[in-house]
């Protein structure tokens, strides 16, 4: 069919054409935002899942949402290694500029952006050469004393109170959205729940948007144990067979295509559900189709297409991050979670002691392949012991790849 009309969007953050499956996270959030605009006591939202099951995407649709709602708003995506001062400084600028005329250009919001550009400055140290001084794009002059102690968790609760000061003032909110959230340091998650629960007890119009793999919540309550109360955990997931079928069909009915109902059946059992799958095998079938109706045919003439464009692009840009070693240990991990998909746990977490087994090695001697794993956020570990691919269907490209 016609590949200019072609209206899927595979690839990560990508908007997909139809919104599939989130009607009550998007329900959830527009109370969410209601509330603290009436400064009601609310919790801040996370959003946890595996890769490719849409967490950016909805988080930039609930961003949407605020900006509907007249707030301001800012992005940040948490890296390892990387400390939340410049990224976090950044949002809460495009924050304090979405709010509006008047916002940037009154007394007030000066004061508050000085006091962003001088949490911003205190990455750089006191003594730091000038050429690794950091320029944050704002006018204002630092405000010196205020968000600049050093500690962090001091100055992020300086700062949200500020801007949350300046969101009440003008009668409106500011919603901070944080994507890849597990890959913030320990100092910064600590710092981030503490000023989150500072802001939600004065009051103040200000709520953080996490999302992140699916161990997020246990990052956040080891770092503080109130985190359990902070936060909405919405763990988002494969989609059922009824919505993936209308995050196939509705696009399609768009450009006057459908699809036959073995076709969609077709779709489901070769994606499972997961909207990255969806995207991807939507893209394929429908270049390759002759014609509307899309039928099973069709899906099973464009699989194997389908599947070397997620063995690239998907899977393989993941497996090339891994070293030799690290590759070994992968291996094990897909063989020691058995050749079957398990229905039940379709996320395959496998015991770290049955991987060491598999490898024929000592699990301490395993440690650094697994804690780089960890890292590079490959792998992840929902229990003690045991850990699982964060990509869905890893296991099986691996075993495909043997
Ligand atoms: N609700 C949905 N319905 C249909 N497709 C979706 C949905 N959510 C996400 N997608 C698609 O899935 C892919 C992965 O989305 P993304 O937000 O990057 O996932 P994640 O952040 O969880 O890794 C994108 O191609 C996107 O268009
Ligand atoms: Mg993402």
């Amino acid at each position: 069919m016609d590949p200019v009309r072609n209206p899927y969007a595979p690839g990560a953050g990508q908007r997909p054409p139809e919104l599939a499956g989130r009607g009550e996270q998007v329900r959830a959030f527009d109370v969410v935002l209601e509330r603290v605009a009436r400064h009601r006591p609310e919790r801040s939202l996370v959003l946890t899942g595996l890769r490719g099951v849409g967490k950016t995407v909805l988080l930039n649709a609930l961003r949407g949402q605020a900006v509907r709602k007249g707030w301001g708003t800012g992005k940040l995506e948490a890296r390892p290694d990387q400390s939340l001062r410049r990224p976090l400084a950044s949002a809460l600028h495009q924050a304090v500029r979405e709010l509006g005329p008047g916002a940037d250009d009154g007394g007030d919001a000066d004061h508050v952006l000085g006091v962003i550009r001088s949490f911003a400055e205190r990455q750089a140290g006191p003594d730091a050469k000038l050429r690794e001084r950091w320029s944050p794009g704002i006018d204002a002059p630092a405000v010196r004393g205020r968000a600049d102690s050093g500690d962090v968790e001091i100055d992020l609760v300086e700062l949200m109170n500020d801007v949350g000061g300046l969101a009440a003032d003008l009668g409106k909110g500011v919603a901070v959205f944080v994507d890849e959230m597990q890959d913030l340091g320990p100092d910064d998650v600590s710092a981030l729940c503490a000023a989150c629960h500072d802001v939600s007890q004065s009051g103040l119009p200000v709520i953080v948007v996490g999302a992140g793999l699916p161990h997020l919540p246990a990052v956040l309550s080891a770092s503080k144990s109130y985190s359990e109360r902070l936060f909405s955990y919405q763990r988002i997931d494969r989609l059922s067979r009824a919505e993936a079928d209308r995050a196939l069909s509705a696009p399609a009915a768009e450009e006057d295509a459908s699809y036959d109902d073995d076709a969609l059946a077709a779709m489901h059992t070769a994606t499972g559900g997961y909207p990255y799958f969806i995207q991807a095998y939507g893209k394929t079938v429908w270049d390759l189709a002759p014609r509307s109706p899309i039928t099973a045919a069709d899906v099973a003439v464009a699989a194997p297409e389908a599947e070397r464009e997620l063995a690239v692009g998907f899977f393989g840009s993941r497996y090339e991050r891994a070293t030799p070693g690290e590759r070994d240990y992968l291996r094990a991990m897909a063989d020691a979670a058995g050749p079957e998909d398990d229905p039940d746990d379709p996320v395959g977490s496998v015991a770290t002691a049955e991987v060491a087994g598999v490898l024929g090695k000592k699990p301490q001697s395993l440690s650094p392949a697994r804690d780089a794993l960890l890292k590079k956020g490959l792998i992840y570990s929902g229990e003690r012991g045991r850990i699982a691919f964060t990509v869905p269907h890893f296991g099986r490209y691996l075993r495909q790849q043997a």
